[in-house]
């Protein structure tokens, strides 16, 4: 059964702590997808950048096709970010007097400079991939940041949604709109361009929201390795995707030894890796789990790639519409 149930969703995101093979089992994924058929767009959202080792060829930031039905980005968070700094500002330009202009623009170049703003712009442009590129592909792939971060992410939509709430309550208060007429909303939005702006980003996040939380048409891949804190931290992950309500469509457990080796170092990590592994049947149950074998080498280029697409998606009965009617 492998991943194959996952061709068929429009968004895919691998995720997992740091070095357990989410750009190699997402890459691998995408290939093997690609090799079936379907459109598929990898987007790395990771600053490291690896899947232009991965590939062995440059990929900007830019869509760029790789092989026939494969095309692939790495989002820029901090050409992402000047952008996304650039455009509140020209916003409120469009909005208030020079002077509100001067003071606001020195306050966004010190907002410019705090961490979290690199996040915002990295989920800004995620959001505009998974909102208005959906259509051009089959499936979206994310091979993303460690766990922490892109539990962080998931997350945000909720957390901005709720202030963007509160902003919105607040501002047609002061347009004293707050009698409630759905008219009367939409014409206010459409005389006032702070409203506006703010009913546009409540537009686009519930729309992500309403993506990302649908299990027919979103899942999220852990990757994990065999080892005691590699298994607590999928473990915590794996809850808290649950509580955000996003669908876990698979578990792969990376860098399983191969059988029948010989020697006293290998049949010591194989009796512990055993442990391990009894203890991920143990502790996670029900998800689908796939079994990716330790390679004599690392994973790079297209030869070696293939050879862990083949143990992510089996090439025939390319899917079962998981739910789908
Ligand atoms: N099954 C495997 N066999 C051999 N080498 C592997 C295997 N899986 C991954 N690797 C190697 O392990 C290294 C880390 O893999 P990868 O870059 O995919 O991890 P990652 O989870 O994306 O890391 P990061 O958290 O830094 O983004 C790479 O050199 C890769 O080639
Ligand atoms: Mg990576």
């Amino acid at each position: 059964m492998l991943l194959n149930s996952l061709l068929d969703q429009q968004v895919v995101f691998f995720g997992g702590k740091g070095g357990v093979g989410k750009t190699t089992c997402s890459s691998a994924f995408s290939l093997a997808a690609s090799r079936l058929g379907h459109r598929v767009l990898l987007v790395s959202t990771d600053p490291a950048h690896s899947t232009t080792d991965i590939f062995e060829t440059p990929i900007g930031s830019t869509e760029r096709e790789l092989q026939p039905g494969l095309s692939a980005l790495e989002i820029d968070a901090e050409g992402e970010a000047a952008r996304y700094v650039a455009g509140v500002k020209q916003d409120i330009q469009r909005m208030f007097s020079p002077s509100v202009v001067r003071q606001a623009h020195s306050q966004i170049e010190m907002a410019a400079a705090s961490p979290g703003l690199l996040e915002v712009a990295l989920l800004d442009r995620m959001i505009d991939l998974i909102v208005n590129r959906a259509g051009a592909y089959d499936t979206i792939v994310f091979d993303t940041a460690p766990t922490g971060h892109t539990m962080q992410l998931l997350r945000m939509p909720e957390a901005i949604t709720t202030w963007i709430q509160a902003l919105i309550r607040h501002r047609r208060a002061i347009l004293e709109l707050d009698r409630g007429v759905e008219q009367t909303r939409k014409a206010a939005a459409a005389a006032d361009p702070v409203l506006e702006a703010l009913e546009r980003r409540h537009e686009r996040l519930s729309r992500l929201r309403t993506i990302i939380t649908d299990r027919r048409r979103t899942s999220f891949v852990l990757v994990s390795v065999p080892e005691r804190l590699v298994i607590e931290e999928t473990a915590r992950a794996a809850d808290q995707l649950a509580e955000t309500g996003v669908d876990v469509g698979g578990l792969i457990v990376n860098r399983v030894l191969p059988e029948g080796l010989e020697g006293e170092f290998y049949q010591s990590r194989k009796a512990q890796e055993t442990v391990y592994l009894r203890e991920i049947e143990h502790r996670f149950p029900r998800l689908p789990r796939v079994v990716v074998h330790q390679r004599p080498r690392d994973v790079y280029g297209l030869a070696s790639l293939a050879l862990v697409s083949g143990q992510l998606v089996s090439p025939e009965g390319a899917s079962t519409r998981r739910g789908k009617h």
